[in-house]
């Protein structure tokens, strides 16, 4: 029987059984750990492999239109000031006026109360201090409680024993502005740059600054020209990458969720713009429920695409075990946007802390690219044959009707008639900056959803009525880190040893396999059942052929979700199991 427990207890098991078994472990744990930064346990790094294997096969094996990169984690840093990091990659920051403790600002639980000011505070010696302050008290709070803080912050202040002065209170809803362990006042936001910096080279000057990427996307921007010159590819096409990145996080949390170093893995896939669109086939597919996604077709524009990747972003999540039921979706408003996305969707996990984002899916237009070509001062623009052979059709006055299309159509999105006209003329030429559709992942996250989601508890009688709780984690086997437990039934039946290692040499090559011969089959199933292994193999007397020749060569082979049991021939094993880790 399956046991349901409360979010918080499932979150602090799920942490306690990946440390116990070896999943993840506190980064510098032996020296008190390092805030945001964690390890990953032999179970845990095979776990990520294989789900890094299962986006990179989607993404490049399974498909023609897609590219693979892998580029260096330190960039030139003008690539930073180019995609904007520099100056706005910033999330805000407040710190408590009393503990010093900080926020981001934006993160702060919203609170309710009695706010509390006062307009100075004096000690007994004549010493005052006319720095207001204030405190929000919860309801149910003796106000005591927030007086006692109030007289904290003026004692840092080098008062004894403060006296408040000018004390007022008033109502206040929905604040984030005070720190919810004591209610005292927080500093103002401040904007803080997540990028991690360093220098390169030996002499460390200001000049030799640069930046460990916060994303592994602006690699793919940057070395576009060379992927597409290179393999001749022509767009629509994609270029995707997994890798490491890092964002000083002002108040990494959840585990996993939101860590200071994490891997990601984004797609850029290039796509032309619904105007060259438009020019070569007449029409840009219309995108509306019934659309058929399944297959690419010339006439897409951006929306179709975009739609498009969110449906194979989805079909991926259930083919390693993450089905509709766990999964939800937060379409961005226009006013979330930012300036130059038309779309923007993240598809949300229902972690035990909340329901949060997996991965991003955004249509953001051509900024990247045109943001490279002008700070990098080099063309990045693509020749389209076919855009250029539907141009070179239209008469005059056919071309400047279009122009006058494309002006009146991008006016409507504050450009200007000059960058329009540009736009337009260089279209009519064969030439365009590629627009992008970017469904960016995290594996780190993924990863923490895979095992929350896989995380089952399961009442069990031993046959002296006791009942104990076991856990199990119900990976799909395709990314399960052991695929198979090999048992032999006795450790001390030399027959029956060598022919288990027998059936585990002839796994292993093919499949994460783990040989047991410690304890009752009993425990070990529930061994293995802690870690997600879907598959043991037991042998058997009945594989020696003791009991007769009927069995002889065959193991029984128990499914761990179900319990069920099935004899099957060794010669039988890697064709019925391969296909169900494929
Ligand atoms: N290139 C787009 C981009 O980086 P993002 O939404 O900032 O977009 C994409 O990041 C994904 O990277 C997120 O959906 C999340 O899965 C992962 N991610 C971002 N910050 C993270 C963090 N601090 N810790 C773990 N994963 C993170």
């Amino acid at each position: 029987m399956a046991k349901e427990s409360t979010t918080n207890e499932r979150m602090e098991k799920i942490v306690s059984l990946t440390k116990r078994r070896g999943f993840i472990f506190q980064s510098s744990e032996i020296y008190g750990g390092i805030n945001g930064f964690w390890d990953y346990g032999p179970l845990g790094a095979d776990l990520k492999r294989n789900l890094r294997d299962t986006w990179w096969r989607a993404m490049t094996r399974e498909r023609e239109d897609v590219l693979g990169l892998d580029a260096s984690i330190i960039l030139h840093p003008a690539i930073w000031k180019a995609s904007g990091h520099v100056d706005t990659f910033s999330d805000p920051m407040s710190d408590c006026l009393v503990t010093k403790k900080r926020f981001r600002s934006d993160h702060v639980e919203l609170q309710s109360g009695t706010l509390y000011r006062w307009t100075g505070a004096q000690d007994l010696s004549g010493k005052s201090s006319s720095e207001p302050f204030s405190v929000l008290l919860a309801a149910g709070k003796p106000p005591e409680s927030a007086r006692k803080v109030a007289q904290l912050y003026y004692a840092q202040r080098g008062l004894e024993t403060p006296e408040l002065l000018g004390e007022t209170t008033e109502k206040l809803e929905n604040s984030r502005a005070f720190n919810p362990d004591n209610g005292a006042q927080l500093t103002d936001p401040v904007p803080f740059n997540l990028m991690f910096h360093t220098f390169v080279g030996a002499t460390a000057g200001e000049n030799d600054k640069a930046y460990l990427r916060p994303e592994t996307a602006q690699a793919i921007f940057v070395q576009f020209k060379n992927v597409a010159d290179s393999t001749r590819i022509k767009v629509p096409f994609g270029i995707c990458q997994i890798g490491k990145a890092f964002r000083n996080e002002v108040t990494p949390r959840n585990f996993t969720f939101r860590s200071r170093e994490f891997e990601q893995m984004e797609l850029e896939f290039f796509i032309a713009p619904d105007e060259a669109i438009q020019l070569i086939h007449g029409q840009v597919a219309q995108w509306s429920e019934s659309a058929d996604l399944t297959n690419p077709q010339p006439d897409w524009g951006w929306e179709m695409w975009h739609r498009y990747w969110v449906k194979q972003r989805t079909d991926y999540y259930a083919r390693i075990g993450l089905s509709a039921e766990v999964l939800d979706y937060y379409w961005q408003t226009p006013s979330e946007l930012a300036h130059y996305a038309r779309a923007c969707v993240d598809i949300l996990f229902k972690f035990p802390f909340g329901t949060e984002e997996l991965e991003g899916i955004a249509a953001r237009g051509d900024f990247d690219l045109s943001q490279h070509q002008k700070h990098s001062g080099k063309p990045l623009e693509v020749f389209d044959d076919e855009l250029r052979a539907a141009a070179v059709k239209l008469s005059d006055e056919q071309k400047t009707a279009f122009i006058a299309t494309v002006v009146a159509d991008w006016e409507k999105r504050q450009k200007s008639t000059e960058e329009a006209t540009g736009f337009a003329e260089r279209l009519l030429k064969g030439f365009y900056l590629p627009h992008v559709i970017e469904p960016s992942a995290g594996l780190d996250r993924l990863t923490l959803a895979i095992i929350a989601n896989a995380f089952t508890e399961v009442e069990k009688t031993d046959p002296k009525g006791k009942i104990e709780t076991l856990t199990v984690l119900r990976f799909h086997p395709r990314i399960a880190p052991v695929k198979v437990g090999v048992f032999p039934l006795l450790k001390n039946k030399p027959e029956l040893v060598a022919k288990a290692r027998a059936v585990y040499d002839l796994l292993k090559p093919y499949l994460a396999t783990f040989y047991d011969d410690g304890g009752s089959i009993g425990k070990r199933y529930a061994r293995q059942d802690e870690i997600g292994t879907p598959f043991c193999l037991t042998i058997d007397f009945d594989s020696i052929g003791e009991n007769g020749p009927e069995l002889l060569d065959t193991v029984t082979l128990r499914h761990r979700d179900d319990a069920r049991q099935e004899r099957v021939k060794i010669s039988d094993l890697l064709g019925l199991l391969l296909p169900q880790v494929a």
